[in-house]
Parts: C-alpha cells; structure tokens; sequence
C-alpha cells in the first residue's frame, strides 16, 4: 500500500540534530530581509519552543560555514519552518542566501536549540522588545500564542530604522488587531529620513517611551533581541527602574560590525601589550590528538583560538556558546567552560566542550 505524505507525517518529530530539508517558499519581507523556508525529504512535523534557533551548515566557494538563524515561523504552522535573514553589508553568509538560495535547494540545518525561549520562560503578562531583525525570535512567539488561543497579555513594541524595514508589518497589524490582549507599537528611529508618511513614535526607545507604551512594563516577563546597543539600552532602562532582571530574557544574535572592529583594534592592542609582558612559563599546551598537532597559547585564550593558529578549522556558527555547533570531545585536562545552553549535562558528563567558550585551565588534550 502507497502511504501518502499526511499518514507518514505523524510518524516522525524534529529532535535537536542534524537534518536535511528542502528550501519550498523565499518571500522577500523588506529590502534586505527574506523570509526562507523549509521542508524535510521525509516528512517531518517540525516542533521547536518558539524563540529557539537553527545552525545552518553551507558550502560556500569550497569551504564549510555555519551560521545560526532564529525560527521564525511557529511550531503551530508545523509541516515546515521558517528562517528570516538580513542581508548584513559585506556579510558572507547571509548575502550568499539571498543571492543562491532558491526553490529546491536543499541544504543541512543543526537544531532546534535555545533556552530564549517562550516555553520555558512562560507568564501571563509579557512584553515583547526587538530591533531590526531581532524581531525573528518573537515573531515565533507571537504567531504561537495567537495561534494557540494561549491567554497571555502581549504588548510588544519594535525599532526600525523607517516604517519600510518593519519585518512582518502587514502580519503583525492583522494579528494585533484581532486580540485587545495584544498590543503593537512600532518605533521608527530615523528622525529625518522616514521615507513615507509615519504618524507614529520616532527615534531611540527611552524611558518615558516605555512608560507611555506599556504602563505596567515593571510586572512583566521581558524578552529582548535586537543590536547590541539597543539591548544595553533596554537593560538600563529596567535596571534603573529597579525591574527583577531575573524576569529579563534576551538573544544576541552576535557582535554587531562596530563590536568586530572594536573588539579587533582591542585585541590589537591587547596583543601588543601581552607581547611586551610574555611570561612562557606560564602558557598551555593543547594538543589536538587526532590531527597530531600541538599548540601553546596564553592562559584566557579559548580552545577555538588555539585550533585556528595551527589552521584547524572546527566549524563555528554562533561563537558564544549557545549553538553547540563547536563542540568536541576533551581527552586529557580540564577547561573553564562559560557557555550560555549550547550543550547538555549529559555531553559535559561524557566530556566535549564548546571550544569557542572554553578556556584550558591546564594542559589539554583534544578529540579533533
Ligand atoms: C542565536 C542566533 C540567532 C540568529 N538569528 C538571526 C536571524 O533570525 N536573522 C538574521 O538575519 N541573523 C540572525 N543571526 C545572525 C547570523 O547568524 C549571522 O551572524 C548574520 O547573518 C551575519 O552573518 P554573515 O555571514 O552575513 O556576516 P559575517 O561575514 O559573519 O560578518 C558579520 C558582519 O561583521 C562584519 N565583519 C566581519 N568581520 C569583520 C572585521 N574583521 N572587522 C570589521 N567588520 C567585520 C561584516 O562586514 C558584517 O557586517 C543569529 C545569530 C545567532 C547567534
Ligand atoms: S559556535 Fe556556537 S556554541 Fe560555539
């Protein structure tokens, strides 16, 4: 007997893995933000806690690059899912989707994995905040407790640059206008160049903003993800006011331009100054065992770090310890691990690290 796609679909479930799909729809969402989304070969019911993020894994000019991509869609829509990407100016990886990714490709994904999550952070009263492209993570949130009837009160407010770059726009106003319980605001930041007619708030988020927006921001569970300065603005603005920050979630999706360039002419400087103050005696071995490589570095440098200077290329996608995409397996000694969910209980048990938040505390042996 033929099974037909909708009776196999029940028989299997996405778990955290590695897994091919097929790209079957790119909606262009703004000038540089498209939507992608995928399928599996085998049909499969993709569940995730919306807010959790995949690890793309492409092949781009002959050398392997991973990158990580929040799921925008929601695991209530679940026979496919969905990422949403910016084009970052000069960016490889996401100037390489939207300029190849196209219907029937089909490409590997790592994942779901993600402790910003809505599930695992639940209230009745939760307030929304993103920036840019920050807005992926709790688009999911939103489409999964709209769709789910679930009975939390939303107010969700988003920065944009101008009224055309608001992600979603047209999909955020239908869905907040059909629920009192949800409340939209949107923040257009650029005071001069709008670009259309906008009525709305202008410029940066700011105290009183918040205040005038959502009244009662103090009882909330917060969850944040926009640009790293964004985000420090928000956590000053709640810590002024007192607010629990243990009530605070937020996703960085990495170092935003200025931060690479800040943290390369720091390191720089770093460099030049540990050079002047070398003490060999106290610098670590790390020998990765299964290329028969060795090498020493400075206490403080990651096992990461280490691998590139003798050119070994562990893949990397997050580089904060939240992926797991570089994970591996410690035969000898022992690191400072500071990884923020990346990797289970049980894989620290069995002995891998994620080397880009792993710091030797001794000489170490590694499985790579
Ligand atoms: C958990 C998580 C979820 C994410 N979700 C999303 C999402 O939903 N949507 C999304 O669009 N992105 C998301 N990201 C970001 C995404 O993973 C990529 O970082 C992003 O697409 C940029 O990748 P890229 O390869 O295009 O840029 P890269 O090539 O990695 O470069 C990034 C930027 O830094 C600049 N740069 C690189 N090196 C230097 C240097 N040495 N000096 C100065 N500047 C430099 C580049 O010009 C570019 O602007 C997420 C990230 C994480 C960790
Ligand atoms: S690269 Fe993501 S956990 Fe290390």
């Amino acid at each position: 007997m033929i099974m037909n796609y909708y009776s196999q679909i029940t028989t299997q479930t996405w778990a955290n893995g590695r897994h091919l799909v097929r790209c079957v729809k790119v909606i262009q969402e703004t000038q540089d933000a498209s939507t992608f989304c995928f399928m599996a070969e085998q049909p499969v019911l993709f569940f995730f806690k919306p807010g959790q993020f995949v690890t793309l894994e492409l092949e781009i000019e002959g050398e392997q690059v991973m990158r990580s991509y929040t799921i925008s869609s929601s695991p209530s829509v679940p026979y496919s899912f969905s990422i949403t990407v910016k084009r970052m100016p000069h960016g490889k990886v996401s100037n390489w989707l939207h300029d190849n990714i196209k219907i029937g490709d089909e490409l590997a994904v790592h994942g779901p994995v993600g402790n910003f999550n809505i599930m695992d952070h639940s209230a009745d009263k939760v307030l929304f905040l993103s920036g840019g492209v920050g807005i992926t993570p709790l688009m999911s949130m939103t489409r999964w407790l709209f769709d789910t009837n679930a009975d939390v009160d939303v107010e969700f407010i988003h920065s944009a640059r101008a009224p055309r770059d608001v992600i979603y726009h047209r999909e955020l106003v239908h869905i907040f206008s059909r629920i009192p319980e949800f409340k939209l605001h949107v923040i257009c930041e650029n005071k001069n160049d709008i670009g259309e007619g906008w009525a709305g708030y202008r410029g940066y988020l700011t105290q009183p903003m918040l205040e005038l927006m959502a009244p009662d921001y103090l009882e909330r569970e917060i969850f944040c993800c926009g640009p790293a300065p964004y985000m420090e603005a928000v956590k000053r603005i709640l810590r002024d006011k007192g607010f629990d920050m243990s009530r605070y979630h937020e996703e960085s999706f990495g170092a935003t331009p200025l931060d690479v360039k800040e943290d390369a002419l720091e390191l720089a400087g770093q460099a030049e100054a540990d050079a002047e103050q070398l003490d060999y005696s106290e610098m670590l071995s790390v020998e990765f065992e299964g290329s028969g490589k060795s090498v020493r570095i400075q206490p403080g440098e990651t096992v990461h770090a280490a691998a590139s200077k003798l050119g070994l290329h562990i893949p990397k996608a997050c580089g904060m310890g939240i992926c797991g995409t570089c994970q591996v397996k410690l035969t000898s000694g022992e690191v400072e691990m500071d990884h923020n969910g990346g990797i289970t209980d049980e894989d620290i048990a069995e002995g891998y690290i994620l080397s880009c938040c792993s710091k030797p505390k001794e000489d170490i042996v590694v499985d790579f």
